[in-house]
């Protein structure tokens, strides 16, 4: 622990801010917190030479912002972990950074679940886990499924492996695969209960004219799809009929106002029935559902 003061923390921090005026001051006070374990909002209730304990030294918040104004890393890389939901998750450049948004996509699936005791059960598949949170967040919520996580990049298989491992989760809960989409899963054609994914979806032209925290630093693979954005989103549509039990559940994230083309696509394919857009909190329609009906 470093003992300073929340007069000299203050200071600091105005004078790092000062430095990238263009940054949101939230994402050093982000890397206060998550890093040296500081809620800047606490000065509220502090007088100016009440002491405070940091995990690491204000030089080592200073580095990690250098890195950040002159490499354009986002905070959560250069932390190393991120929170999400109610997990603490490891992250590093061979993972997607989980986004708020993707948030809802849990609680989409637990409404859908709660509807029956029987869709509480079975395998439920995660395609395109990533650093895993889709995975564990569902493993959490739905203690009697088993689920199915599937990624091609291995290096993010093993992030999201030390993550669930963090995680009381019981015995055989998540199974990890490594390939394309369903092609490791086809023991268990017939047989999901549902499939859940954040999937690639961004046009490549939309990808090259993304900010550089994301574009030099997240994975090209866990981003972009295509020229449309739609490669990924129409082999889980189409691909899915042959894995899913009855009723099973297709469940997907998508890029704001991709929503009505993925509905219309699941709509062209016979057996897909219940075919519903959402929204995210911002009122942006971020995922389609549909369940499997044939
Ligand atoms: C948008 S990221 C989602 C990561 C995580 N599920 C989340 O929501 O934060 C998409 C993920 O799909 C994976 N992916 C891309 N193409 C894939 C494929 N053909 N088969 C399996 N996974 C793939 C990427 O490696 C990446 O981890």
């Amino acid at each position: 622990m470093v003992t300073t003061t929340w007069h000299d923390l203050l200071a600091w921090r105005s004078q790092q801010q000062q430095q990238a005026p263009e940054i949101d001051c939230q994402e050093l006070d982000w890397l206060l917190r998550e890093v040296a374990g500081v809620r800047v909002e606490r000065q509220r209730w502090a007088a100016a030479d009440d002491h405070l304990d940091l995990r690491c030294p204000l030089s080592a918040i200073a580095d990690l912002w250098q890195k950040r104004i002159q490499h354009r890393c986002p905070v959560q890389y250069l932390a190393g972990h991120t929170p999400w939901r109610d997990l603490e998750l490891q992250v590093s450049p061979a993972v997607l950074i989980p986004r708020p948004e993707t948030e809802l996509i849990i609680d989409l699936a637990i409404a859908w679940a709660q509807v029956d005791p029987e869709r509480q059960t079975g395998y439920w598949a995660d395609l395109g886990t990533g650093s895993g949170a889709i995975a564990i967040a569902l493993a959490l919520a739905l203690p009697q499924i088993t689920v199915l996580a599937v990624d091609a990049s291995a290096e993010a298989l093993a992030i999201a492996q030390r993550n669930a491992a963090r995680y009381d989760l019981g015995e055989d809960r998540i199974r990890w695969y490594h390939g394309s989409w369903f092609e490791p899963l086809s023991a268990y054609r017939g047989q999901l209960q549902a499939i859940v994914s954040n999937p690639p979806y961004i046009p490549t032209h939309e990808w090259q004219q993304l900010e550089p925290e994301v574009r030099d630093h997240e994975p090209r693979l866990a981003l972009e799809s295509g020229p449309e954005g739609l490669n990924a989103l129409k082999a889980l549509a189409q691909t899915a009929p042959d894995y899913l039990r009855l009723p099973g559940l297709w469940l997907c994230e998508h890029m704001a106002g991709q929503g009505s083309t993925v509905a219309a696509l699941l709509a062209t394919i016979p057996g897909y029935a219940e075919i519903h857009s959402h929204g995210d909190l911002a009122g942006r329609d971020r995922f389609v559902s549909a369940t499997w009906s044939a």
